[in-house]
């Protein structure tokens, strides 16, 4: 098993790739803590994982033997990722990992002008300031204790431009950015820093995932044409699960992974390769 005993947190996993991360976690020997909001959240303009959604997760890990902590949290709240952090501490002792998952896609669909400041601001507030937020509350254990690893999930939208999406592609560029620096400072106190980004996903209905949903949605397409527009651009004809992306984030997550740090890794299809 690549996690034995440790002990992972996730955001954003009530379902989708966060779910998919939780339950690989829980068969490799990992105990978790799952974060996520109930629904809604101000400012999204679409619904988000709820309780229940986060219940079923944790049922999913419990089945695999993980001991497994819930927490509402929204990641634009520092107060409450601190109070989720030291939750963590009491009932684990310790923060292994962190893989930080939440993100949303919308709003998204107009041009860079045509975001007000409120759509500008809280795509970066969710996707770019709640990864630094959640470094901000669980890195001080791992510094404390001198080891853990940090999972950001970024996209290939941190490498290359979307058209429509400036938004999503600043704040998940800025992911790329906060992760490389993250690494740096946190080197000498043996806390690694990587990041993650999957390339075009498939909402498996297993997952629950939305993001595909969202992204056609705020393109106006069908979900049916957004999956052909991504199988278009991947040279392997074969769209990424969820479950892909939990395989390399837990591989970071753990020991296999202990010379890697500041590194970024897609998961795409080979989508970046072109
Ligand atoms: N699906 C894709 O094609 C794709 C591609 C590249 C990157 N990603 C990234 O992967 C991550 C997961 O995406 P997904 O496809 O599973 O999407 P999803 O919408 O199915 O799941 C995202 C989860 O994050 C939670 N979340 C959103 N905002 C939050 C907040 N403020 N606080 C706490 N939780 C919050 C949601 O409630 C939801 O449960 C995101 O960061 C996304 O940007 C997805």
């Amino acid at each position: 098993m690549r996690l034995p005993g440790k002990t992972v947190v996730i955001t954003g996993a009530a379902r989708g790739i966060g779910r998919a991360c939780a339950v690989r976690a829980a068969e490799e020997g990992a105990d978790l803590v799952l974060v996520d909001v109930d629904g809604e959240a101000a400012d999204v303009p679409y619904r988000l994982g709820n309780s229940a959604q986060l219940e079923t997760t944790a049922e999913l890990c419990r089945k695999n033997g993980a001991s497994v902590l819930t927490r509402l949290a929204d990641v634009r709240d520092l107060g409450r990722l601190q109070e989720v952090a030291a939750d963590t501490l009491d009932r684990f002792g310790q923060v292994d990992a962190l893989i930080s998952n939440a993100g949303i896609g919308a709003p998204a669909g107009k041009a860079a002008d045509g975001f007000t400041e409120v759509e500008w601001q809280v795509l970066l507030d969710v996707n770019l300031s709640g990864p630094w937020r959640a470094i901000k509350a669980f890195a001080p254990d791992m510094v404390r204790r001198g080891s853990g690893s940090i999972v950001n999930v970024a996209s290939t939208a941190g490498l290359v431009g979307y058209r429509h999406f400036a938004g999503y592609v600043a704040s998940k560029h800025g992911v790329v950015g906060l992760t490389k620096a993250a690494a740096l400072d946190y080197a000498p106190s043996g806390v690694r820093v990587n990041a993650l980004c999957p390339g075009p996903v498939r909402d498996d209905p297993e997952m629950e995932g939305q993001m595909t949903a969202v992204v056609a949605d705020a393109l106006g397409i069908t979900y049916a044409e957004q999956e052909a527009v991504y199988l278009e651009s991947v040279p392997t004809n074969v769209l990424v699960d969820p479950a892909d992306v939990a395989g390399a984030a837990v591989w970071l997550a753990g020991d296999d992974s202990r010379r890697v740090t500041g590194t970024v890794i897609t998961v795409d299809s080979g989508f970046a390769a072109k």
